[in-house]
């Protein structure tokens, strides 16, 4: 496998990110571009896939993603092995506040995986900023966005994500999977939740099941292990003093953002963030 963008699935038109997702990385692309591996890889994993935006850029022809939002995992596993059914459950939904919020009140537990995976792409697109924010009991919190008329349906764009997703192993869990799973020669991207520029934003602003800075201790750790493994490792992140001292024996970049919305508490504006590589 090379790094080319040669999609082999798709006949040239790439898909878009199917979902809005907090530190989408579809800005960053032109500048990642130089950053990606030279050199041919076996298997791609990206453990903290979100919106899959370097996925769906890269469309490697085998690939595992991975992340801890079940919803989000089941979405991709519905668009990926029932999209028609999928399709047809999205015609039923309405651009109200009263509707919106008695979905946002059923249990996904109690649907089906393509009812789950219809009231959370609904959600996705009509709630306040296309956040996705759970409480401490796991409910997702986020209020109405009042948006005139969201695009919900967008067939020809999932119809090409389901082709890029054909193929691919969908794990939901936690990011050190991959150490189960990744062999020498593999690329792995990792986007984490970001390291907060400020550590007192991030307390104020502390959630249960937060990103913490223990992960970040972690997620090196697994970064170190790959390395040694012999994968090809590229990790993206805030730049602070923590996460440049955590990887400063690693290969550094620094890349330019405008946040919109965002991993990380201080939300808008242009910053720097950092691209890790063991390449
Ligand atoms: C910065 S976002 C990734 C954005 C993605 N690169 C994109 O372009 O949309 C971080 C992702 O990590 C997931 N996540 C948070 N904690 C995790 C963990 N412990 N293991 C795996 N995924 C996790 C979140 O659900 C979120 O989707």
């Amino acid at each position: 496998m090379t790094n080319k963008s040669t999609p082999t699935k798709n006949r040239g038109q790439k898909p878009k990110p199917p979902v809005k997702w907090a530190g989408g990385k579809m800005q960053l692309l032109k500048q990642f571009e130089p950053l990606f591996p030279r050199k041919e890889y076996n298997l791609y994993l990206e453990p903290f896939v979100g919106g899959g935006a370097v996925f769906f850029h890269l469309l490697p022809p085998a690939a595992i993603l991975i992340d801890s939002n079940a919803e989000l995992i089941n979405f991709y596993q519905v668009v990926r092995d029932n999209l028609d059914q999928l399709l047809q459950d999205l015609e039923k939904h309405k651009n109200t506040k009263e509707y919106y919020y008695s979905l946002r009140a059923l249990d996904p537990g109690n649907l089906s995986p393509v009812q789950r995976a219809s009231r959370f792409l609904y959600l996705n697109k009509t709630a306040y900023n296309g956040l996705w924010r759970v409480n401490s009991k796991g409910k997702f919190n986020v209020p109405f966005g009042r948006y005139k008329n969201p695009r919900i349906i967008d067939k020809d764009n999932l119809q090409l994500v389901a082709e890029a997703l054909k193929g691919v192993e969908l794990l939901s869990g936690d990011f050190s999977r991959v150490l189960e799973l990744a062999p020498p020669g593999a690329f792995v991207y990792l986007d984490p939740p970001y390291h907060p520029l400020s550590e007192t934003a991030n307390f104020t602003s502390y959630t249960p099941g937060a990103f913490t800075r223990e992960d970040q201790i972690r997620l090196h750790r697994v970064f170190a292990e790959l390395d040694q493994r012999g994968c090809m490792v590229m990790l993206s992140n805030s730049d602070t003093p923590f996460i440049r001292t955590l990887y400063s024996h690693y290969d550094i970049r620094v890349v330019s953002a405008r946040r919109a919305i965002n991993c990380r508490p201080t939300g808008r504006g242009p910053v720097t963030e950092l691209v890790v590589r063991n390449y």
